[in-house]
């Protein structure tokens, strides 16, 4: 489903991806591990076409994302949830309305959205908590807010930037379980992490990074 090809990637001086090759199979759930620095964000970057490498090749679906047009790239993102630890809700809406922001920006119609949202947030495990405000969330809970958000577009695959972060271990450990869940429903993950423990009691592949290699 993606691969990356002698991918290099420099931002002026700074090496951040060099001659990096690996696949992800549908339906894998795979780990992107290393240190800081390592290059984990830059590749899901990459994914979404945020960044061009300067040499090599992205494939998603067999098409080199690199080669597609600008006016293309929304239809690419449609495909892919994205799980980011800084959460990004929105401080003024409900997380019902959170959730429903995703349907807006995707254009999917009006009439769909509640039975939509109910049914992520259901998943999630935030059903209770529709009408509360994120202040009135804690730190999982937010967390997974903005995965019930990446959820309800109803993506082939995920796209998780540390998504345990900022948690606790029993928390984290909660996040990791449902996105086993959503991997189980069929959707692919890729999760970027320097949670060993994590890791290590998960039975995933990892691919691991150091200064810009696999
Ligand atoms: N937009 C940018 N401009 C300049 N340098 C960048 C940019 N994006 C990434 N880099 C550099 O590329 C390298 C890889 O960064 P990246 O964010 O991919 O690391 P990471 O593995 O995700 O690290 P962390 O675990 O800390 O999130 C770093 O040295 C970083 O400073
Ligand atoms: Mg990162």
């Amino acid at each position: 489903m993606i691969k990356f090809e002698n991918v290099s990637k420099s931002f002026g001086s700074i090496v951040a991806l060099s001659n990096v090759s690996f696949e992800i199979k549908e339906g894998e759930f795979v780990f992107l591990t290393g240190p800081s620095g390592a290059g984990k964000t830059t590749i899901l970057k990459m994914i979404l076409r945020e960044y061009l490498p300067d040499s090599g090749k992205v494939y998603f679906d067999k098409e080199d994302i690199t080669q597609i047009k600008e006016k293309d790239v929304p239809l690419l993102r449609q495909k892919i949830g994205i799980v980011f630890q800084d959460f990004k809700v929105l401080p003024e809406r409900t997380v019902a309305e959170n959730v429903e922001v995703a349907l807006a920006v995707t254009g999917v119609e009006e009439n769909e959205w509640e039975k939509r949202v109910d049914h992520v947030l259901k998943l999630v495990g935030l059903s209770k908590r529709a009408n509360l405000f994120p202040s009135q969330l804690s730190g999982g809970e937010l967390q997974r807010v903005s995965l019930a958000r990446a959820l309800v577009v109803n993506p082939k695959l995920i796209l998780a930037d540390e998504p345990t972060g900022n948690l606790d271990w029993d928390t984290a450990a909660g996040i990791m379980e449902l996105l086993e869940k959503i991997n189980k429903e069929g959707k692919t993950i890729i999760m970027a992490t320097h949670h060993q423990g994590l890791i290590k009691h998960s039975k995933h592949r990892s691919v691991e990074l150091k200064e810009g290699k696999v």
